[in-house]
């Protein structure tokens, strides 16, 4: 009975406030997180939370940097206690594309049977820019993207309008809202892997995520290491320059939607 209770406060004190679902994988970056850490994983020893291989010639460090500094002030999440900052220049190249990408790939804990790319999830994360390393406006970004781009967001070049970060689900725009410098925006993609929609949450700051977009019809799909947390540039021989881009509170829920940030 002893342990039961202790055990019972433990678990309690240790959840998020009001975190709605069950968390199936968890990108957070906690205190004792370092950017070697990134390192360790690669295809034949592949450890959570993150592949990373997408990515320039520099070392991790040049594109990669953790800091409390770097988070959303305001995130009661438990865990979430630095925040990522991932770097794009024109060294960004992977493979000799003529993008220039800097991006995280969620890893699942092998052989537990979790599965990220089926029924009803939310994928949560929160992005922010400064003015240094504020991205460039001419060039198109496609950010938080599945590969099947079925849900992404954008910003710049072609995008509706160019200053906004826009939401595509389908291919075609839904909702946007101005790039602001030192803003940090909190989204959760309400995905439904088995009916094929896809809902945005979105917030900024410390409020409270709210359903902005109604379910949009999308093939929703993803082999459960296809969601880009990070961004790609279409430099295509321009250089767009060097960029910052902000990240924290990413994780995947199942069940009921948490909007507390
Ligand atoms: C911190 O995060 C790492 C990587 O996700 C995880 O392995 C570790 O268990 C976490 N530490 C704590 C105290 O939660
Ligand atoms: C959000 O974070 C800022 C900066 O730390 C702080 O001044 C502000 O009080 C926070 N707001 C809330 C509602 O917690
Ligand atoms: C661009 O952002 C503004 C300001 O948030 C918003 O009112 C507008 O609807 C957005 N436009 C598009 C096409 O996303
Ligand atoms: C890449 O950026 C650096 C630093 O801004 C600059 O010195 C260099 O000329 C650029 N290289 C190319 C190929 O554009």
């Amino acid at each position: 009975m002893k342990s039961t209770l202790s055990l019972l406060s433990l678990s309690l004190s240790t959840l998020p406030l009001a975190h709605a679902g069950t968390t199936l994988w968890s990108g957070l970056f906690n205190e004792t997180f370092t950017v070697e850490n990134f390192d360790k994983w690669s295809w034949s020893s592949q450890i959570p939370p993150y592949q990373w291989y997408i990515h320039g010639t520099e070392s991790t460090s040049h594109y990669l940097s953790l800091s409390d500094t770097f988070k959303n002030p305001n995130s009661t999440l438990v865990g979430d206690e630095q925040g990522l900052k991932t770097t794009l220049d024109n060294t960004s190249s992977w493979n000799g594309q003529s993008m220039m990408r800097t991006e995280l790939i969620p890893q699942v804990e092998s052989g537990a049977g979790v599965d990220i790319g089926s029924g009803k999830l939310y994928y949560h994360f929160s992005l922010a820019v400064n003015e240094e390393g504020f991205p460039n406006e001419d060039i198109e970004h496609q950010v938080a993207f599945f590969e099947s781009h079925f849900t992404e967001l954008k910003y710049g070049g072609s995008s509706d309008v160019s200053s906004n970060l826009t939401w595509y689900a389908n291919s075609a725009a839904q909702w946007g809202t101005e790039l602001v410098a030192g803003e940090w925006y909190n989204f959760a993609y309400g995905i439904d892997f088995d009916n094929g929609g896809v809902e945005l949450y979105a917030s900024t700051g410390a409020e409270e995520l709210e359903l902005v977009v109604d379910a949009v019809e999308a093939s929703a799909q993803s082999n459960g290491q296809d969601w880009h947390v990070g961004v790609l540039r279409l430099d295509n021989g321009v250089d767009g320059g060097e960029e910052a881009w902000y990240w924290g509170g990413v994780y995947v829920e199942e069940g009921d939607v948490s909007l507390e940030v």
